[in-house]
């Protein structure tokens, strides 16, 4: 995920070295390239590159960029590959002004094509530039700086927090829309960055501004407007106290906690991302003339693999093998071929038993595309192309919201691959929020009941079988208790024998599949288990479960996705009443690059 920062002072100093110590607090949203502009007496110095902020800095010595603005990025690719042309701060078309962003422009292909045709200058791919040309269309237009921001904001559509300075001006100006962003007010200085942790070591006086709002920053003052009517808007600024690791976990007590409340957000993004990639209209029709599909990955991945599989045959009517992608060299690659298409998917980009098994079909001709979070990864560069995740960065070893977002994204493919409209799925970002205010006081009630127990099962069936397979790893993976996850069905086939007086089975029910888990659930019951059901509210279960965990009203598809949140929350929380540290359980490593 990009990051942003702009300071303004009130004299010509080195600014260089301020950016780049901002720009490396930045470095933990992930990020492929990075770069910085100045600005003083009416001109722009704009040094930009692919790589690390300690390597581009120096060889484009960062450190002796000087002025009274600067404006510093960290890009994490979405639109255009990792390279100088798209890395940011972009200039308009005659150098006099200079921006950045973080987020995604969803109609950036159309906006570009438009100022191409009223003539302005696009030099990248990449959406940060189209923010800085959509401000430049209405100056040409004759319109004053705050004026063109207002008109652009209101063409640029997606989330996004954007910064941008004129060189003969003593200002920066900032405005967001979906995206986070803070302003921080020092002695001689004001500063806006994409989050706190960035600014908090420059100062804890600051400002939250609001989407639709436009901050104007001189170096010792601050105002903040309205981006409809223009009007003057009063914030009082507010004092931080919180220690610098709180506020990088966002006010939670760890990552993991975190990251599962950024899962709506995310998927927000991530859908306006798809519906404006033109990636995934070649690989729909790739995939749509394969004769094999196969989807590779390993762990938390291969669950989201699986989950697709389900949804592609569910919707589309098209078998896909999701396959362990260790398993895929002995099992698959010998048959595979160059009419096959493979989809590999990764958190990490990094995983060795994924990366060998992409080797192994790539030998074999077949086709190989990437799902993966980590822009600028062994997978994404291998692949013919990735579809990113965009989730930013993931810390907490356990997979949440790069999970929900692989399965949204599986989910989004295989509505394109049925030609329904995807707008369907706009939904699951709020349904994902009301599941976690629905759920989470009655989850931590229940992990407190069950977390005496060392051995439970997580059942489910169709799609929600991976979910029962995903909480069953969550747990096992941050409680360190022994939970397998299971076709429901299968329990009766041997494991029902484990069955003791209040053991507890939790079965993951979609919407159509009640009276079989009710039968699987009898089953269980009259020898003695604890039943919990995660499913949309229906009062067969009432009648049979001890526990029914109520999720709101979707479809199979979407309720199956809805049904992990529930089991992430019961992990975390077993594993804080355990003791352990969620966020890094023990012999676990967040990316392994061991066979
Ligand atoms: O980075 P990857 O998605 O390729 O990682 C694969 C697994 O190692 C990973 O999903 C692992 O299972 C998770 N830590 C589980 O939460």
């Amino acid at each position: 995920m990009c990051g942003i920062f702009g300071y303004v002072t009130n004299k010509e100093e080195k600014l260089g070295p301020i950016l780049i110590e901002a720009a490396q607090r930045l470095t933990y949203r992930g990020y492929d390239s990075v770069g910085a502009a100045t600005l003083r007496d009416g001109t722009i110095d704009l040094r930009k590159d692919v790589g690390k902020v300690e390597a581009v800095s120096e060889k484009y010595r960062f450190a002796e960029m000087t002025g009274s603005r600067g404006i510093t990025q960290l890009r994490w690719a979405t639109f255009g590959e990792p390279s100088q042309v798209n890395s940011q701060p972009h200039i308009d078309s005659d150098g006099d002004m200079v921006g950045a962003h973080n987020g995604n422009v969803v109609n950036n292909v159309e906006l570009r094509e438009q100022f191409i045709a009223e003539g302005m200058t696009v030099r990248s791919q990449n959406d940060g530039e189209t923010c800085v040309h959509a401000v430049e269309r209405y100056i040409n237009r004759g319109y004053q700086f705050i004026d063109a921001i207002r008109l652009a904001y209101g063409d640029l559509q997606g989330d996004y927090a954007f910064v941008i300075g004129r060189a003969n001006d003593d200002k920066l100006y900032a405005f967001k829309k979906g995206s986070g962003m803070v302003v921080g007010l020092g002695e001689g200085f004001t500063c806006v960055s994409s989050d706190l942790p960035s600014i908090l070591p420059l100062t804890r006086t600051i400002i939250r501004p609001q989407d639709g709002e436009i901050v104007t920053l001189w170096a010792d003052r601050v105002e903040v407007r309205s981006v409809k009517d223009g009007r003057l808007i009063e914030r009082a600024p507010e004092q931080v106290s919180e220690s610098m690791d709180a506020v990088q976990k966002g006010g939670y007590p760890h990552f993991m906690l975190k990251e599962i409340h950024e899962q709506p957000q995310v998927a927000r993004e991530l859908l306006h991302l798809l519906d404006g990639s033109p990636e995934v209209e070649q690989l729909v029709d790739r995939m749509k003339r394969a004769r094999h599909l196969y989807f590779i990955a390993c762990g938390t991945s291969y669950h989201a693999a699986l989950a697709g599989s389900v949804y592609f045959a569910q919707l589309a009517g098209r078998p896909a093998i999701p396959v362990l992608a260790p398993q895929f060299i002995p099992q698959y690659a010998p048959a595979v071929g160059h009419e096959d298409v493979g989809l590999f998917i990764s958190q990490s980009g990094e995983t060795k038993d994924v990366l060998n098994a992409l080797e192994a079909a790539e030998k074999r001709g077949m086709e190989c595309y990437g799902l993966a979070n980590v822009i600028g990864s062994t997978l994404t560069k291998a692949t013919s192309f990735c579809l990113p995740l965009c989730c930013g960065y993931e810390i907490s070893v356990p997979a949440t919201k790069t999970f929900t977002n692989q399965v949204i994204t599986f989910l989004y493919l295989a509505y394109r691959m049925a030609g329904q409209d995807t707008r369907e799925l706009d939904h699951i970002p709020e349904l994902m929020e009301q599941t976690m205010d629905a759920t989470g006081a009655q989850v931590e009630s229940i992990a407190k009941d069950i977390n005496s127990w060392e051995d439970m099962y997580c059942l489910g069936y169709g799609a929600t079988y991976p979910i029962a397979l995903e909480g069953a790893l969550k747990l096992k993976e941050i409680t360190y208790a022994h939970c397998e996850g299971m076709l429901s069905t299968e329990f009766k086939h041997g494991p029902l024998s484990a069955v003791s007086r209040d053991f507890p089975i939790i079965f993951v029910a979609g919407p159509k599949d009640v009276p079989l888990i009710i039968s699987g659930i009898n089953e269980v019951k009259v020898r003695g288990a604890r039943t919990i059901v995660i499913a949309e509210d229906d009062p067969r279960l009432h009648a049979n479960a001890d526990d029914v965990i109520v999720l709101p009203k979707s479809d199979a598809q979407i309720s199956a996705l809805l049904g992990v949140l529930p089991l992430q929350m019961l992990s975390y929380h077993m594993s804080i009443m355990r003791g352990f540290d969620p966020d890094f359980p023990r012999n676990l490593s967040k990316t392994l690059t061991v066979d």
